[in-house]
């Protein structure tokens, strides 16, 4: 049994949120993404990107602590439009390769969706890339179902994405 605490991120946590970002983006990705993007990838700006989330107000975001940081999830009300629109949106949640596949990202799901339901927020949405097998299977474990498909350009190449849905938040959090 591994034991990880699930906490809502605080802004000293920014810089382990950015280390966990850029490592996981660069093991999950590689092969999918090219290896410039990846490269590029760098500690200094993810970490004043998620200064910039943790002071806005507006994203909810937790993070798995065990001695360190190794996992985070955050999302937002839904602000787009069109048919794939739910009352909020999970934007990213990643876990350290070397902590996937121990119940650590249900987890983080849980929580956020829990919070989600306190903020009045009923459904949910999210998009991954095609190429991203493992995350596919994670969400669709979860009871997403596929609800829109559209492309990305990510370093020069088309990245095909693909919505999952849930018309009903509670039962993501079992
Ligand atoms: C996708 C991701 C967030 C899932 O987090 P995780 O901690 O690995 O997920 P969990 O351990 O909760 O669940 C993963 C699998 O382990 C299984 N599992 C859950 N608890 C478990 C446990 N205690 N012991 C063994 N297996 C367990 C789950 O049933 C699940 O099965 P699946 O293969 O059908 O998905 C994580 O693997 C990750 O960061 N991947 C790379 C980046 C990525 O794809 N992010 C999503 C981008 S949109």
């Amino acid at each position: 049994m591994v034991d990880f605490t699930i906490r809502q991120a605080e802004l000293s946590d920014a810089e382990a949120l950015a280390r966990v970002h850029v490592d996981t983006w660069r093991t999950a990705y590689r092969g999918i993404m090219t290896d410039e993007t990846l490269d590029a990838l760098c500690y200094d700006q993810r970490t004043a990107h998620w200064k910039k989330i943790l002071t806005g107000g507006k994203a909810v975001t937790f993070v798995a602590a065990m001695d360190e940081v190794v996992g985070f999830a955050n999302g937002a009300r839904d602000r787009s439009e069109g048919a794939t629109r739910a009352d909020a949106e999970l934007f990213a949640i990643y876990v350290r390769e070397d902590h996937q596949g121990s119940g650590i990202g249900q987890a983080l799901v849980r929580a956020l969706a829990a919070r989600f339901i306190e903020l009045e927020f009923q459904t949910l949405k999210l998009w991954v890339l095609d190429a991203n097998s493992q995350g596919g299977r994670f969400y669709r474990g979860l009871g997403g179902e596929p609800s829109d498909h559209k492309v990305m350009t990510i370093g020069g190449i088309d990245l095909q994405k693909t919505a999952y849905s849930w018309s009903d938040l509670s039962l993501l959090v079992g």
